[in-house]
């Protein structure tokens, strides 16, 4: 195996191999869960710490769940109840956790470099479960699976990365994944919702929905991130709805056989409509939750490969 890091901190940096064979054991695990056997050994007498500084449903809990079902001592840290709302630093959090021991950190904080910075003070691995408008490496992980399980490849694939791009980490860490494995990424939204360095980022940038979705393979949609929007960047739902929702007028333009991702939470009749989030065979929403559990295992044990014995 590959894998170059104590850490998994982004995406970017990773190489075409070391994406490879995480995917390759996501998908031995997928199916590991589909046939309801477990590995409860693997990270038996192995501490994983859930740090979450931002609310989440789908990430904490499946990687709480990766973790249970390799067999590690899961413990979840909510920050509304943590000594951090008593004005604690996340390096002194950093220094306590260290000394409990714990083997592997999982951390989503709202500040872009919370999880690298803390990497450099704790002995554990720790894994970035999205931070600010960064990276969101395992959603990026666990999108790619979802994609090559339905495609049988990324290279030369055309998704969409739909929506709110400036705000989005998930966007971030699939333009490095998709780019790096060899698909073509477009990113496609109004203006004031392209990041500035789109240019840097390799990508084909469309402004009008209707271009962008010309053709895809892949039609990613994203939420409309208001909490980390500072102005009115957006006119109303409604009419952001009309120029870049996904609705089946707009996924026509798209190939025949496009699949339509949402990483979570939606914001049905804003950026996806409902007919559309459903579709039994379009849609393959639900199906990445569930590669979201099988992708978390399979970092997880990378990352345990390479801690020390006993600390
Ligand atoms: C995303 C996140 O938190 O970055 N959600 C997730 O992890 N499933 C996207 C979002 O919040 O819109």
């Amino acid at each position: 195996m590959s894998y170059p890091s104590k850490h998994l901190l982004a995406i970017e940096g990773l190489e075409p191999p070391h994406i490879a064979d995480l995917l390759d054991l996501a998908e031995s695990y997928a199916l590991l869960n589909r046939s309801g056997k477990t590995q409860r050994d693997l990270l038996k007498g192995r501490t994983l710490i859930n740090l979450f500084f931002e609310d989440s449903t789908r990430t904490r809990t499946s990687f709480e769940l990766a973790g249970k079902r390799l067999g590690a001592d899961v413990i979840n840290m909510s920050v509304s109840t943590s000594s951090v709302n008593k004005g604690e630093t996340l390096l002194d959090t950093a220094s306590t956790l260290n000394a409990m021991q714990c083997d592997l950190l999982v951390i989503r904080h709202a500040q872009s470099g919370a999880p690298a910075l803390l990497s450099q003070k704790v002995d554990a691995a720790v894994i970035n479960a999205g931070d600010g408008t960064h990276e969101h490496p395992t959603q990026a992980l666990l999108d790619a699976l979802t994609i090559r399980r339905h495609k049988g490849r990324l290279e030369g694939l055309i998704v969409a990365i739909c929506g709110d791009i400036a705000h989005s980490r998930v966007a971030r860490s699939n333009i490095h994944l998709l780019g790096t494995m060899g698909a073509r990424v477009r990113i496609v939204g109004p203006p004031t919702l392209i990041p500035a360095d789109a240019a840097r980022l390799g990508v084909e940038v469309f402004t009008d929905m209707k271009a962008g979705l010309k053709d895809a393979d892949v039609v990613m949609m994203l939420r409309l991130q208001r909490e980390r929007m500072s102005g009115g960047l957006v006119p109303s739902a409604r009419e952001f709805f009309r120029f870049y929702g996904l609705d089946a007028e707009k996924l026509a333009l798209a190939k025949p056989d496009s699949i339509v991702m949402h990483p979570g939470p939606m914001n049905r009749g804003v950026e996806i409509d409902s007919a559309i989030a459903d579709h039994p065979t379009r849609s393959v929403i639900g199906e990445q939750v569930e590669m979201g559990v099988a992708c978390r295992m399979a970092v997880l044990d990378i990352l345990a490969r390479r801690l020390p014995r006993n600390r």
